[in-house]
């Protein structure tokens, strides 16, 4: 058995498939998260159809910090510390809307859109050297976007953000951005809170193909929609995990050979052709008899594309915020292609909730699971015993030899070698701010 915390180095042991259950439920290792991983890479922070006009805004959370990201009357996006410059009151106090400055409501100070401060209301009274270009909201140093996702760091060295997602693009591109105009945000994000560590959350849609059929027996069992089951359970020989650099990774299922043509119709008849056009002839293989595919970009950004009805893909966008060391945020956003019909994507954005909204059904298994296992961790007997990582310990240094797209595959889906690789980075990362 590895030593329990106390000691970084048997946090995460790769080699022989164990991981510290503390680092699940401790808020000191969520503080050094914070330092280590969320203040230093990119994190997602919105998709760029939440404000696409001038002076549109979303309130979101980069680390520890509460930012506004808005989009200024040029349409340039920018990332703003939510804390002002007098006392540092929360000054934008709305999840999202339209603005032409931000008045803090302690004593009024004024900022434009780019955090520029406009006026303190009491500017008669300064020193006459006062100067106002210094005393902005604090920015963001880096906000790039990838296809739509809006991502910042708080770090202005950190590598620019498409060497950081690097191949894992390949895999997300298919399903984020793979029609001429892009993905839209169908609505606003559902929000919750959630008694459990945020890498649960993140290992989970990684790649955690073995909890399906246990945790989600009921919907599975009682959804008509879902009986290309039978081809599900018998479709691993089909499907496949990736991992790239970094920590990201997906996990992709694939319908079994012999069944119905018409269960292999998983996306609409009328926007697959789009795809076809946008994306690479392997990235449209990709999708073809494809019936789910979950991932997570590293450190807290996941997504997942699944069947909700004959011919009905949701493209569900999933961020885990961490709150402490045993709580977290959970964002859920449904998006569609922008060219799909208003009638297709309100029932997307219908059956897209219905399934993994606050009060969807697969979430509502997984929720409790996820909580409970929080609850069942956090005490000196359990912390002694780290969790098993096993089943990807025969795998993880086998990649698929003749995988031709990017990133290493492994076979078969249902083990854990994503998950593991998620934790290696996390270690990575925890131990290069030492
Ligand atoms: S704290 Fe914002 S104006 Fe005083
Ligand atoms: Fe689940």
């Amino acid at each position: 058995m590895p030593a329990a915390l106390g000691s970084m180095n048997g946090w995460v042991d790769v080699g022989r498939g164990l991981v510290s259950r503390e680092i699940f439920v401790t808020d000191e290792v969520y503080r050094m998260e914070m330092e280590r991983i969320f203040d230093r890479t990119w994190v997602f922070l919105a998709h760029e159809t939440e404000i696409p006009t001038a002076g549109d805004y979303v309130s979101r959370t980069l680390g520890s910090a509460p930012v506004i990201v808005v989009r200024d009357a040029d349409g340039m996006l920018h990332g703003l510390l939510n804390s002002c410059r007098h006392r540092g009151a929360k000054i934008c106090r709305a999840d999202s809307g339209n603005a032409r400055n931000f008045v803090c409501p302690y004593h009024g100070w004024t900022y434009e859109m780019s955090g520029r401060l406009v006026t303190t209301t009491f500017d008669k009274h300064f020193p006459k050297d006062f100067d106002f270009s210094l005393h902005g909201l604090a920015r963001v140093p880096r906000l790039e976007t990838h296809k739509g996702l809006i991502f910042g760091s708080w770090n202005a060295d950190v590598v620019p953000l498409e060497d950081y997602l690097g191949d894992i693009a390949w895999y997300i591109d298919p399903f984020l951005a793979r029609t001429q105009q892009g993905m839209e945000v169908l609505a606003p994000p559902h929000r919750w809170r959630a008694k459990s560590n945020w890498k649960v959350g993140a290992l989970n849609f990684v790649g955690d193909s073995q909890h399906i059929l246990t945790t989600h027996v009921g919907p599975l069992t009682l959804d008509p929609v879902r009986a290309a089951r039978a081809g599900f359970a018998t479709a691993a020989e089909n499907s496949f995990q990736v991992v790239t650099d970094q920590g990201h990774g997906c996990t992709l299922t694939y319908l079994a050979p012999g069944l119905p043509e018409d269960a292999y119709q998983t996306h609409p008849r009328d926007l697959e052709p789009l795809y076809a056009k946008l994306l690479s002839a392997d990235q449209f293989q990709l999708l073809k008899r494809l019936r789910v595919i979950v991932g997570t970009i590293f450190p807290n950004l996941s997504f997942i594309e699944t069947q909700v009805g004959p011919a009905q893909k949701a493209v569900i966008v999933r961020q885990w915020q961490p709150v402490s060391g045993t709580e977290m945020e959970v964002f859920s956003w449904v998006v569609a292609e922008k060219e799909a019909s208003t009638d297709y994507k309100s029932q997307v954005l219908r059956k897209g909730f219905h399934n993994f909204g606050a009060a969807g059904v697969f979430e509502q298994d997984d929720m409790e699971l996820w909580a409970s296992a929080t609850y069942a961790s956090n005490n000196p007997v359990a912390k002694q015993l780290p969790y098993s990582f096993h089943t990807a310990l025969p795998y993880i240094n086998a990649p698929e030899k003749d995988h031709k797209w990017p990133g290493r595959a492994f076979k078969p889906a249902d083990t854990e070698v994503a998950q593991l690789e998620f934790m290696r980075q996390w270690d990575r990362c925890m131990k290069a701010g030492v």
